[in-house]
């Protein structure tokens, strides 16, 4: 027991000196469209995406017209940026109609410290992290615990940046990024689906867009952590994206899960930022905002929306008229549902593009549990002493019950409570661990404690779109 709080005291105060960051809640969401203003500004997208950030996205947003939003899903008022991700669907096997996954709890984004002399990222930036096309993923055996050691090119660093969590909240929390693909049978994930990318932190200094959206940034070394090349010196704060689905209201029900871009397996997850930050305030806040709980509101530079203003901030036009809800013959923007290894095509519709009216989804494909989650990089010893146990290491990684306010500083745990991150013996670099995981909806803004959340265990048809 003696030694464990020793590593315990040894990690608590290496996490304090390398992970500050704050976690921004995008708890509404400004649009669930075919639109991807930095991909195919002007032109429908290939795919849906569910996207956060102000009023004034659009097909064809820039960052000068997402500073002027009047309202933002996000929680800061300072930060009128767009983040967006595709959008996840299930297809009944006895009619094959897909329809979309409730979304829990909106987004959370983190903005990240990691590596020397980091900077805010430059007004303008967009960034597109992961490759929609990709349907193989040969690094995903790779155990994260290992990647120092392992390929550091551009694409294995890019597959490494995507991933997926099973969520249960009534078992110990896995590290982020813990799965390389959707499991098997997501339905068994009882709170959720957690799909993760993590973003390029190395910026050329120069250009703040490129043709791919890619090359002006690099991954660091260590994909989240590690060095910068000479080519992508500049270190910009790091972003890391979490969006839930509720992939247990499917349960039950037989059928497929894939992603909007026909994407069943994950590889090709990927995530959208366009910059529109006060840029004043960004730059205070990567020097101020260093607290290691991560929690917005200890970020005394930020100015706050509530919980509703974040809800009902919605785009102000709808720019693709189409249904993205279903229930549905083919994916919106008619992508195919691949499993590769070959690449994705581009889709095409060759009969008529859907063109129904949208229905009124927002709000009502929320489900019912939000999850806040804390991530703590921390830096493991460099070359473990034989002394130290593999289960030592895993003292961070715990499960903190509801009833929490945001003001709470995640605790480090008494005891192990998973299994440890690694056996092995070679350098360990970091693990990721999620170490706060909490169940309201309300959880930053009601005091009392929160309700027991309700489940709908199995959806037919679209019923649940009416359920508020
Ligand atoms: C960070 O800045 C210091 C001081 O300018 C410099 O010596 C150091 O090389 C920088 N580190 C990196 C990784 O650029
Ligand atoms: C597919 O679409 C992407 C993005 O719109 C485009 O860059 C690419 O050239 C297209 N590929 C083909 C084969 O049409």
């Amino acid at each position: 027991m003696r030694s464990q709080l020793t590593i315990a005291t040894v990690f608590s105060c290496l996490a304090l000196e390398a992970s500050a960051f704050w976690r921004l809640p995008c708890r509404g969401r400004s649009t669930l469209q075919r639109i991807d203003p930095l991909v195919n500004p002007g032109l429908p997208a290939g795919h849906v995406h569910t996207i956060q950030g102000p009023d004034t996205i659009s097909i064809d947003s820039t960052n000068e017209e997402l500073m002027a939003g009047s309202c933002s899903s996000c929680q800061v008022k300072q930060d009128k940026s767009a983040y967006w991700t595709p959008a996840m669907y299930f297809q009944h096997a006895d009619t094959g109609k897909l329809e979309i996954i409730p979304q829990t709890g909106g987004m959370l984004v983190y903005y990240l410290q990691r590596g020397e002399n980091v900077t805010a990222a430059p007004p303008g930036l967009r960034i597109l992290a992961g490759d929609p096309f990709l349907r193989n993923f040969p690094y995903r055996t790779i155990e994260k615990s290992l990647w120092q050691a392992q390929d550091r090119t551009e694409d294995a660093l890019r597959q490494k940046a995507v991933g997926f969590n099973c969520l249960n909240y009534d078992e110990p929390a896995n590290a982020a990024l813990g799965l390389r693909a959707i499991p098997d049978d997501p339905s068994k994930c009882k709170d959720g689906l957690r799909a993760e990318v993590f973003f390029p932190s190395c910026w050329d200094g120069k250009r703040v867009d490129s043709p791919d959206h890619k090359d002006h940034m690099r991954y660091p070394s260590l994909m989240d952590d590690g060095t910068c090349p000479e080519t992508h010196p500049v270190r910009i704060i790091s972003l890391f994206y979490e969006t839930i689905w509720d992939v247990a209201a499917f349960s039950g029900i037989e059928g497929k899960y894939a992603f909007s871009d026909g994407d069943p397996l994950g590889y090709g997850y990927h995530g959208d930022f366009m910059n529109g930050w006060d840029q004043g305030v960004l730059e205070q806040a990567v020097t101020e905002c260093l607290d290691p709980s991560g929690v917005v509101e200890k970020c005394g530079v930020f100015q706050h929306y509530t919980e509703e203003e974040m809800q009902s901030c919605k785009v102000k036009n709808i720019d693709i008229l189409e249904d993205v809800t279903g229930p549905m013959d083919k994916l919106p923007g008619c992508n195919p549902i691949t499993h590769g290894p070959e690449r994705a095509l581009n889709a095409t519709c060759d009969g008529t593009p859907a063109t129904n009216p949208p229905k009124d989804e927002d709000q009502s494909i929320y489900g019912d549990i939000a999850s806040s989650s804390s991530l703590s990089y921390i830096p493991l010893i460099q070359n473990p002493s034989p002394t130290t146990k593999p289960e030592l290491l895993a003292t961070l990684i715990t499960t903190q019950r509801p009833t929490q306010t945001p003001t709470q500083t995640p605790v480090v745990p008494e005891a192990p409570t998973s299994d440890p991150p690694t056996t092995s013996t070679v350098n360990l670099h970091l693990v990721i661990v999620t170490i706060t995981e909490t169940k309201t909806v309300d959880v930053y803004y009601t005091p009392t404690p929160p309700t027991v959340p309700k489940r709908r265990r199995h959806i037919h048809g679209g019923a649940h779109r009416h359920k508020h």
